[in-house]
């Protein structure tokens, strides 16, 4: 969950020196960058350095990052001949920099800890091409869904074929597990996620190659949880909000399940730290496929030598 945030000076030292998008489509930094907190802390994976974000400049849909304001679109898409105008491409011809990246980073890892390539899931990304940013109420997507079915369907099916190549393109480059972020998902009744997402999703894990694992994450998902294992994914990433032993029990023990430390927690005395990682351990109850994880994004101002003590507590209270 974000291992290359803002909360380690290494990152902030780099990117005082670049914007975001030039790290992510720089091999040198981006590689680099994956692998600073892997060598500062005893972490069990790699994630590579980028952004769900990515993919959607070469579709032809053009963003920036704000400062201080996140990702912003300056034409948010409305109709069914801008989803016409969207391409579907070569991703090893046309994101060359993060095939690069991945190739990098599996070579200095030499096999010492996994690494994992994502993609936004086609939710998600439609929210923010559709809302043209970061949203609170989902307002103009939920209206696209509604009124415009078939630009919506136009527009996930469009988003579904780009992410299929996306995240094939990183296992033949090299990723030995994918995440698919669908975060905003947990903003949708289980209805609409079941009749306007699912299809989507499940279309993207079937079209993956399923030679390495697949985490199927969304936050605020406890109510969506059985219908994300019906779209598919060897693992379900949850959040915090949801107790993960009552999560695994409905889910089954079927499929794994990652997280669910609230990453504010992190900012809590040590005494704290240790005392909710035991309650995750302990709710995860011994059973086999437990991915120690926060729940969400690592916060930028979180203390770093919370994160090592965090990294020990779970080592200390959990059998590898
Ligand atoms: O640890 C890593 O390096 C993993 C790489 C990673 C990033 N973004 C780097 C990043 C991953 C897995 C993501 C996923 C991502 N990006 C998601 C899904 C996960 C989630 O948080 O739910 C989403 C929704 C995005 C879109 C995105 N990218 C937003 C909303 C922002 C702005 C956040 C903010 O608070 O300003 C980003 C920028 C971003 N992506 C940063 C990083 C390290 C910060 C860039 C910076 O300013 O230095």
């Amino acid at each position: 969950m974000r291992q290359a945030g803002r909360y380690m000076k290494e990152y902030r030292a780099l990117r005082k020196k670049y914007s975001f998008l030039e790290m992510c489509k720089n091999p040198e930094i981006a590689a680099q960058v994956t692998l600073q907190p892997v060598k500062r802390f005893d972490l069990d994976a790699a994630i590579i350095f980028s952004d769900i974000l990515i993919p959607l400049e070469p579709m032809g849909v053009e963003f920036e990052f704000a400062k201080g304001e996140g990702p912003v679109f300056h034409h948010p898409l409305r109709e069914m001949k801008e989803v016409e105008k969207l391409r579907t491409f070569d991703p090893e011809e046309e994101i060359p920099f993060l095939m690069k990246t991945i190739r990098m980073v599996r070579e200095d890892l030499e096999g010492k800890a996994p690494l994992i390539g994502f993609a936004g899931a086609p939710f998600t990304l439609a929210s923010y091409i559709i809302e043209g940013g970061h949203s609170k109420n989902y307002v103009l997507t939920k209206c696209m869904m509604y009124r415009n079915r078939p630009i919506w369907d136009a527009l996930m099916g469009k988003i579904s074929e780009v992410l299929i190549r996306y995240l094939n393109a990183q296992i033949r480059s090299g990723v030995q597990t994918v995440q698919l972020f669908d975060s905003w998902a947990g903003c949708l009744s289980p209805a609409d996620y079941e009749e306007y997402v699912l299809p989507y999703s499940k279309r993207i894990i079937e079209g993956v190659d399923r030679t390495v694992p697949l985490i199927h994450f969304a936050t605020s998902n406890s109510t969506l949880l059985e219908l994300m294992k019906g779209a598919g994914g060897d693992v379900i990433g949850v959040d915090w909000r949801v107790d993960l032993g009552e999560a695994w029990a409905r889910l089954g023990n079927d499929v794994a399940i990652q997280g669910n430390l609230d990453p504010v927690v992190l900012f809590g005395p040590v005494s704290v730290i240790e005392k909710e990682v035991k309650r995750i351990l302990d709710r995860a109850g011994g059973r086999p496929g437990h991915i120690f994880n926060l729940g969400h994004g690592i916060l930028p101002e979180t203390p770093v030598d919370h994160v090592a003590a965090l990294i020990d507590i779970v080592h200390q209270y959990s059998s590898r």
